[in-house]
């Protein structure tokens, strides 16, 4: 199966509403946009897209952060960790952030998305210039030492299969749009590294 969305009914027409994504985000006074967080599980990209969405509504941004372990209990709780499953996972979560783009928002995401392929979907999902992609690039033996769910354990025991890094593949991005050292620099310097380019990409 490919990434491609395929419309099953020709019948279901796209219907263009009054109020539009320039008017909604023109209300809240700012430029939608989509922060993609992706690196290995450990690597710290819940807490820099928290942190760093509790930074922009100090600025009085309107945000939302969409994050891997709490849409798995919810709207992919019934998908698994097989590529199949994490190919859904990653189109449905790229699909409601486009959604929430659309609201006028700046949407923060932290998932895995181990595969380029999917990530690219995303990407062609929004307009030009409107998803940046932020590799949460810590090493996967900084993530395996700092191992806070105890995932990693269970993994190299064999108790978890398709564990990332371990035997299922993470492909580091080849050109993201913020790379951000996530095994050496604190999260403070890591949210203003995000800070900084949102502004040089006047975002904010
Ligand atoms: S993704 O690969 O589909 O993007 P996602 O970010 O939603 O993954 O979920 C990752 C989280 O699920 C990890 O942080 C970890 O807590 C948990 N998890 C459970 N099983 C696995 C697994 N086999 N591989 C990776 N993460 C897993």
């Amino acid at each position: 199966m490919t990434v491609q969305s395929v419309i099953k009914d020709e019948n279901v027409v796209w219907h263009q509403h009054t109020v539009t994504k320039e008017i909604r985000s023109d209300l809240k006074k700012q430029k939608p946009a989509v922060l993609w967080f992706t690196g290995l599980s450990g690597a710290g990209k819940s807490t820099i897209a928290g942190a760093l969405e509790s930074k922009l509504a100090e600025l009085g941004y309107h945000t939302y952060l969409l994050d891997g372990d709490n849409v798995r209990h919810g709207l992919c709780k019934d998908l698994g960790f097989s590529d199949h499953d994490r190919q859904e996972n990653i189109r449905r979560i790229g699909e409601l952030a486009k959604l929430m783009a659309d609201a006028g928002l700046i949407v923060l995401s932290a998932f895995i998305s181990p595969h380029r392929a999917e990530r690219q979907m995303v990407r062609e999902l929004l307009p030009e210039g409107e998803f940046l992609e932020v590799f949460v690039n810590t090493s996967l033996d900084e993530c395996e030492k700092r191992d806070p769910k105890g995932l990693y354990k269970k993994a190299r025991a064999g108790e978890i299969k398709h564990f990332t890094g371990i035997d299922s593949e993470y492909q580091q991005p080849l050109n993201p749009e913020i790379d951000l050292p996530a095994g050496t620099q604190s999260i403070e310097v890591l949210v203003e590294q995000c800070l900084e380019e949102l502004k040089v990409r006047s975002i904010i």
